[in-house]
């Protein structure tokens, strides 16, 4: 039953957590969110982040580790989100997780911040893996990151390098977490965006406003949302000229969701069926969006499961889950590794 310490601080949330690997149950999750820090500026400055990381790393850790009843010497293994992500802030994680493994003779294990939202599903919920059709389809909306993954089976079985040998589709520029926020910075909201606009649309008309689904009648797998960001941009724009964006906003909200939530079904359905997937797990932040997931759950015709709220965003307990998987396949550090870990900004894998 190893306990799992998992530190994840790739960009905005600093966050710590306790698992219990084997039956994926979190004794404890500790973030610090640093967005009110990043509000005023309209999104992440990495500066400011590598320095909140610095002052909040170790109260998340001592309230991680309070909070499961647990300390550093009962930690059977240690997990830290390597890559990818803002250098700086990984650093924070990755030199903390390198101290504390080092000083303790704790295995330390690396985790890929997306390997890290792949398995966020599993968390809290007991024996899914087993349960689920493979191969599974995986999901990964979040605001870096768009794209679609074929694993073969359980998390245990996944290969190290299964972010590129079963990546089937991506976008091809922003992510859609990304076009929500900024849309939504078009529209007033504070950063990040993608939740205000769920919010507001559920009063809104989705049909009042037509924005493109890129490449949606094209074979390709891969996603494109920058021209529904300038496509929605120049219609606030018109529309705020007319002195009309208040009364309009819930509509444009609706608008822009509907066609963000289309565009990922479409190509999602399309990498089911080509891959002949027995199930869908959506993960990262955008998987919070009801509009998504009420879609999914009508049209999906495989099993859709998706992260319970709290570990849809960046967190800490999925980064431990993941270094638990990668621990059971003996992919821990050796000194020499541990010692010479580094962060990586912008791996694929
Ligand atoms: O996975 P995440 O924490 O960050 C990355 O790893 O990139 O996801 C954050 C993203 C932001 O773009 C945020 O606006 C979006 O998830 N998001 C949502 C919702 N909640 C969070 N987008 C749409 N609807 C939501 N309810
Ligand atoms: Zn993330």
């Amino acid at each position: 039953m190893p306990l799992v310490l998992g530190i994840e601080s790739s960009c905005d949330e600093c966050s710590v957590s306790v698992v219990e690997g084997e039956g994926a149950r979190v004794l404890s999750l500790a973030t610090h969110s640093q967005v009110k820090l990043h509000q005023p500026y309209g999104g992440v400055v990495p500066e400011i982040a590598s320095r909140n990381h610095l002052e909040t790393i170790h109260p998340m850790i001592d309230e991680a580790l309070a909070r499961a009843g647990t300390n550093l010497g009962s930690i059977d293994v240690i997990a830290v989100t390597n890559r990818p992500g803002l250098v700086g802030a990984l650093l924070v994680g990755v030199t903390t997780a390198k101290a504390i493994a080092y000083a303790l003779k704790k295995p330390l294990v690396a985790v890929h911040h997306l390997e890290g939202h792949a398995v966020s599903a599993f968390l809290d919920t007991p024996g899914l893996a087993q349960k689920l059709g493979y191969p599974a389809l995986i999901a990964i909306v979040s605001g870096g990151h768009t794209c679609l993954v074929v694993a073969p089976g359980q998390p245990q079985t996944w290969p190290e390098d299964l972010l590129a040998s079963g990546l089937v589709g991506r976008s091809r520029d922003d992510a859609a977490g990304e076009a929500f926020d900024k849309i939504a910075k078009v529209l007033g909201f504070p950063y990040p965006g993608g939740k205000f606009i769920d919010e507001l649309a559920r009063s809104g008309n989705p049909k009042k406003y037509h924005f493109p689904r890129a490449l949606s009648r094209k074979e390709t797998l891969d996603f494109s949302f920058s021209g529904l960001k300038t496509a929605a941009a120049m219609e606030i724009e018109k529309i705020r000229k007319q002195g009309q964006l208040e009364n309009e906003k819930a509509d444009l909200c609706a608008s822009v969701q509907e066609a963000i939530v289309d565009a990922l079904w479409i190509k999602i359905k399309l990498a089911l069926d080509r891959n002949r997937c027995g199930s869908l797990i959506l993960v990262g932040g955008v998987s919070a969006n009801s509009r998504l997931r009420e879609k999914l759950m009508g049209e999906c015709h495989v099993p859709t499961v998706f992260p319970k709220s709290e570990y849809c965003t960046d967190n800490g307990a999925m980064i431990a889950l993941a270094g638990f998987f990668r621990y059971a396949q003996g992919r821990e550090l050796g000194k020499n590794a541990l010692l010479g870990l580094s962060a990586l900004p912008s791996a694929r894998y």
